[in-house]
């Protein structure tokens, strides 16, 4: 322990041996955390809006999971991905098939340790399908600004996040990156519907200008935490999906974020009815018990590419991670978690209405168990989202603070467990706006 306030232990850099994720931050101790809430060594109750990277599902401290894992450790801990499957590995990818939409149907599913590596594998196979079936020029992904993929500098490349991006720029290998369909900051300062989504002509003329080049288009359906979670109009996938089509280009969904339920659908791209040939999952998919993520391909993708391609962690297709997706994914299905989330919308919503009055709040907007609040720049009356975070902290409440785009204010996600109580929900909304202020 490195002090203590009031009772509860502290730790901070460079007291600790910990190189922590913060280190300006004082740290305090978790101690247990079941359903939406977090409690500390002291007794204090956080209660979970952000589900601490947008990841929890079925909620913290689920006693069928933690006996999943469990089970799993006792029978087979560890096998190599190239030398032995599990009974867990087939039946999570049998019942991952089972929760999308049948054009998935013959989609095959490679695990991976996280989000990251799961986009990583993506862009590999992505490329990997270009040069098996002769086009080896073709080593370009689209993707958006603003935009997030993870942090490995393969995912960053195609990431539209300045601030990460800026120390590691001679690193990245250059992508295009596109306006992202970010309605209420448009990037390229335009109204919806009078745009006529002119953001997804910028992906046909992506693909136009470096014709030839472009393996594939990656796009997040509903958009992850650099557009606080916005849900672009659906008329955007379709037209990029028409235009992935039209120039023989693969479409991956990256739905780390917005899939495995969230947004009110398993995927958040079924909204705009698109299917893309290549969709990777991660956070909701263990819902945080352990580290995960997930590529599926579809059939004709593996095909191509088949016998070898050539990728691979030490940690890919690992059992206790079957094991976690597995029972997750049977709580996500026997307890109609998709549809919760779905029909918690409207209260979700009228929680969030108050905040439409703060002074500090350019405005919010929310799908299914997924909402973001758009906050002033300091200039013009608002508050960091550090700020707005730090004073919800101390209000029991944790939300996902995120930095916003150059010139503009910052953002607060919100994704709470989707076995949130509409009780909770109510909590939450009365929370946040006294956090607001
Ligand atoms: C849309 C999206 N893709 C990929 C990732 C990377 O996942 P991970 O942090 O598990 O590496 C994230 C993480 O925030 C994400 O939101």
């Amino acid at each position: 322990m490195n002090g203590s306030s009031e009772g509860a232990a502290t730790f901070r850099y460079p007291d600790s041996p910990v190189f922590y994720r913060d280190l300006e931050r004082t740290y305090r101790l978790a101690k247990r955390a079941a359903g939406a809430w977090i409690e500390g060594d002291d007794g204090t109750r956080w209660l979970d809006a952000c589900g601490g990277a947008l990841t929890i599902s079925v909620g913290h401290g689920r006693p069928e999971v933690v006996r999943a894992a469990t089970d799993q450790l006792e029978d087979v801990a560890y096998v190599h991905g190239a030398q032995f499957t599990t009974e867990a590995m087939e039946e999570a990818a049998a019942m991952l098939i089972a929760a999308l939409p049948p054009a998935y149907r013959d989609a095959k599913v490679y695990l991976t340790p996280g989000g990251a590596e799961a986009v990583e594998t993506a862009i590999k196979l992505a490329r990997a399908h270009a040069v098996a079936t002769g086009r080896p020029q073709r080593r370009k992904i689209v993707s958006q600004r603003p935009g997030y993929h993870g942090n490995t500098l393969g995912a960053l490349a195609v990431s539209g996040r300045d601030a990460l991006r800026a120390p590691y720029l001679p690193l990245l290998t250059e992508m295009p990156l596109v306006a992202a369909p970010w309605c209420p900051r448009c990037p390229l300062k335009l109204r919806y519907p009078e745009c006529e989504v002119a953001c997804a002509r910028e992906v046909v003329q992506a693909l136009e200008e470096v014709s030839g080049d472009v393996a594939a288009v990656l796009v997040e359906p509903v958009l992850g935490a650099s557009a606080g979670g916005f849900a672009p109009p659906e008329d955007y996938l379709r037209s990029v999906r028409r235009a992935t089509d039209g120039h023989g280009v693969l479409l991956i969904a990256d739905e780390v974020l917005s899939g495995c339920g969230r947004t009110g659908r398993f995927l958040a791209s079924e909204y705009a009815g698109v299917e893309a040939d290549i969709v990777v999952l991660g956070k909701g998919l263990t819902s945080g018990f352990v580290p995960g993520g997930a590529v599926v391909a579809r059939r004709e993708v593996v095909e191509a590419v088949a016998p070898d391609f050539r990728h691979g962690f030490t940690f890919s297709h690992h059992p206790v991670v079957a094991a976690v997706i597995r029972e997750v994914l049977r709580l996500i299905r026997d307890e109609g978690l998709v549809g919760r989330a779905a029909s918690l919308e409207d209260a979700f919503r009228t929680a969030l209405e108050p905040l439409g009055r703060a002074p500090a709040v350019e405005g919010w907007w929310a799908r299914g168990l997924l909402a973001g609040i758009a906050l002033h720049p300091a200039s013009a009356g608002g508050i960091s989202a550090r700020q707005f975070a730090a004073s919800a902290w101390e209000r029991g409440l944790l939300v996902y603070p995120v930095g916003g785009p150059e010139g503009q204010g910052d953002l607060v996600v919100l994704a709470p467990p989707l076995t949130v109580s509409s009780e909770e929900i109510a909590e939450i909304g009365s929370r946040l706006a006294a956090a607001a202020g």
